[in-house]
């Protein structure tokens, strides 16, 4: 089993201290910096926007990993372009067509990813899978961090993974909520290639541990 991506969660960091937190996980082998946009609406709990991924963006050269847990994100494609976001990820509940969006992510030049909620069936994703640079998987209902990993995740992962080989597409698997290193190999072997970790990488002792043994390195 190959070794995968990690991605800390921003939304488990102490946010007085943002650019120390981002530095830490930097330091400590973070692959990319996942980044939890949520607008109260779509989700029952906001988090951060433009603003601060603006301001992230000036302390980190790690990837920013947008995920827009927003209704309508088609409305702030460029002003997260704008910002300094490198992948954008809309949920296909936000986005019951999601071409269009993707499509436009591409044409801004960012990396385009689409993603479930626990609920939607994986076969949702069946038909963009030629249209994505990235596919979340989420093994939580979304709006928080410190929940519980929902291992039916893995299912859906393991039915996209064996769909993408059969069409030939490297896409990678994303998998967000939950993740520690106890389930990370687990998530591993169904086909993930990117760990999101909020929790289990800003809540550790030592983050370069967790990072390493959720990566498998
Ligand atoms: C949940 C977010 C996750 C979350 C992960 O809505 O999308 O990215 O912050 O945090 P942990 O790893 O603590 O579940
Ligand atoms: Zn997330």
């Amino acid at each position: 089993m190959s070794s995968a991506l990690v991605a800390p969660s921003l939304l488990a960091a102490d946010f007085a201290r943002l650019a120390d937190e981002i530095a830490r996980v930097e330091a400590a082998g973070a692959d990319l910096l996942h980044l939890d946009v949520m607008d109260g609406h779509f989700v029952p709990n906001l988090s951060f926007g433009i603003p601060v991924i603006e301001s992230v963006r000036k302390v980190t050269r790690l990837k920013l990993d947008t995920h827009l847990m927003i209704s309508e994100p088609g409305r702030y494609l460029q002003a997260f372009k704008d910002a300094g976001a490198d992948a954008l990820t809309v949920h296909l509940e936000t986005c019951p067509e999601p071409a269009p969006v993707l499509a436009q992510i591409r044409d801004l030049g960012l990396e385009c990813g689409l993603t479930i909620n626990p609920g939607t069936p994986v076969e949702g994703l069946f038909p963009y899978l030629g249209q994505v640079d990235l596919l979340l998987i989420m093994s939580v209902q979304p709006g928080f961090g410190g929940q519980r990993f929902q291992p039916a995740a893995l299912e859906k992962v393991r039915a996209l993974r064996s769909r993408l080989d059969q069409q030939g597409l490297r896409v990678p698997i994303e998998i967000d909520g939950g993740v520690n290193p106890q389930n990370a190999p687990d998530c591993r072997q169904a086909g993930v290639g990117i760990l999101v970790a909020g929790s289990a990488v800003f809540g550790a002792a030592d983050p370069a541990a967790a990072i390493r043994s959720i990566a498998g390195r």
